[in-house]
């Protein structure tokens, strides 16, 4: 097992494996009380390997419980690549005895071909795969990541599935037996690369209408893209997804590096998220010693009207905190004709919550007594821009090091008075601007603590501790 760097950097509220690799989140089911998290895993070093789903679950979405590894790679058809899972309510499947089971789908990668299988457990710790695997046979390279929900129009069960430039939709009774019902994606992809990790649900829109949301993740060479997550707004009449909605411009769900391969939860009564908070890119290398790779807080999904064209907002689920407002101070003098508002702040450790109320443009900085800052701006040109350029230590990676990956805008689309709220915990910033109609989700590995907040701009900082 590979051991890196001297800080401890292991987030508090934020899913980690006890040791080894973790990617994409999997499984993502609520039932009674409990939400279950799966993740794909690499148990035996920090970087990507044959992959098995790792377990855990929360109560309350921030602490996690490790229930060890519940799949593991299967000698003949492959690999456990990521997947979804459902409480098979009513036992359509029959692979209840018991009770109903929780049927987790995930991909078999072979090395020739990618293949659907699934697993089953009525304790929802032990999973035992289904003895006639793959449910869902191919001799595609690329086809996989199985998102099963339930079809509301056809009232059966329905997946959708990544395969290369488009995604695939098959329907069945009993979670065994599938159909394929239609495709998307070929002539709608704005990004390029392959299609990975879909999810598919509707959300209702600020007018009452219901709207189909597509979430799509596309791997894509790096340095240039990297991995990024699109969305796409339409409908979904039973048998595939048509985009209604369309945007001159790929809808991005997260301006960041940090979140990929990110799915909503089964059984929740709210559409509720989490990502994969690192990329691929650079993530192997990072200073986190023991573990590496770690998922963002879980977000929930609304849709909002952001100058009369509709966005997907995500806001997370925190634990209840206070704020406090920062004094304002002197005014900074930028130039000889212009003073600057400004206020600044003691931060209070390492997990924490900061919050920006301004007029409009404005500058946050975090930052420590080793010189090391987080800069995160609304530009005049109402762009988020979050620069971790000098937020910490980055020479582990050369593309993790470069501008790149180090300066990253995106376009707010609207005007005038602006929130800004930035969680961070130990080595994971993430913003949400106006109520999370953009997001920014960036890792960053600071030599000390930041021990402060400074603000310039017309507006308020206010700050507060988020108990661990
Ligand atoms: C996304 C992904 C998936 C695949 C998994 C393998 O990060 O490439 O498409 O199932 O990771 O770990």
């Amino acid at each position: 097992m590979t051991t890196k760097g001297n800080r401890d950097y292991r987030p508090f509220l934020h899913y980690t494996p006890p040791y080894g690799w973790t990617n994409d989140p999997n499984g993502l089911v609520y039932e009674d009380g409990t939400w279950h998290l799966f993740a794909q895993h690499y148990p035996d070093d920090t970087h990507w390997g044959p992959m098995h789903w790792r377990h855990a679950v929360s109560d309350d979405l921030l602490h996690w419980k490790d229930l060890g590894i519940a799949l593991y790679p299967d000698e003949v058809l492959g690999l456990i690549f990521s997947g979804s899972g459902v409480i098979d309510a009513g036992n359509t499947s029959g692979l209840g005895v018991a009770r109903d089971p929780m049927v987790l789908m995930y991909t078999h990668a072979g090395r020739t071909c990618q293949q659907q299988s699934i697993a089953f457990s009525e304790d929802r710790v032990h999973f035992t795969p289904y003895a006639g695997n793959p449910v869902i046979k191919s001799d595609k390279v690329n086809f996989r990541d199985p998102k099963v929900f339930k079809n509301p129009v056809l009232n059966c069960w329905s997946v959708a599935i990544s395969a290369d430039d488009r995604m695939e939709f098959y329907a069945s009774d009993d979670l065994i037996h599938w159909r394929k019902t239609g495709e998307f994606g070929v002539e709608e992809d704005r990004l390029g690369g392959v299609f990975e990790c879909p999810d598919l649900f509707p959300l209702t829109a600020p007018d009452g209408s219901e709207v189909w949301v597509l979430i799509a993740s596309n791997g894509m060479p790096a340095p240039f893209g990297g991995f990024r997550m699109q969305y796409f707004l339409g409908q979904f009449d039973g048998y595939t997804f048509r985009e209604t909605l369309p945007s001159p411009r790929p809808r991005i769900l997260d301006s960041g590096y940090d979140d990929y391969a990110a799915v909503t939860y089964y059984g929740a009564d709210r559409r509720l998220m989490t990502g994969w908070a690192e990329s691929i890119v650079y993530g192997s290398d990072g200073p986190t010693g023991e573990f590496c790779g770690l998922m963002t807080f879980v977000r929930e999904l609304t849709l909002k009207d952001v100058g009369g064209d509709l966005r997907l907002a995500m806001e997370p689920v925190v634990p209840a905190h206070d704020m406090a407002p920062a004094p304002a101070g002197e005014p900074v003098a930028i130039n000889l004709r212009q003073k600057l508002p400004h206020a600044q702040g003691a931060l209070p450790g390492e997990l924490f919550h900061v919050r920006v109320e301004a007029e409009g443009a404005f500058q946050l900085t975090l930052s420590n007594d080793a010189g090391e800052a987080l800069v995160v701006t609304l530009s005049n040109e109402q762009n988020l821009v979050v620069d971790r350029s000098r937020a910490g230590a980055r020479d582990f990676n050369p593309l993790f090091a470069s501008g790149l990956y180090s300066v990253m805008t995106a376009p707010r689309h609207t005007y005038g008075p602006a929130t800004l709220d930035l969680y961070f915990d130990r080595m994971i910033a993430e913003a949400y601007l106006d109520g999370g109609t953009v997001v920014n989700t960036s890792i960053v590995f600071p030599e000390q603590p930041y021990t402060r907040a400074s603000l310039l701009g017309k507006g308020t900082l206010s700050i507060g501790a988020m108990p661990e």
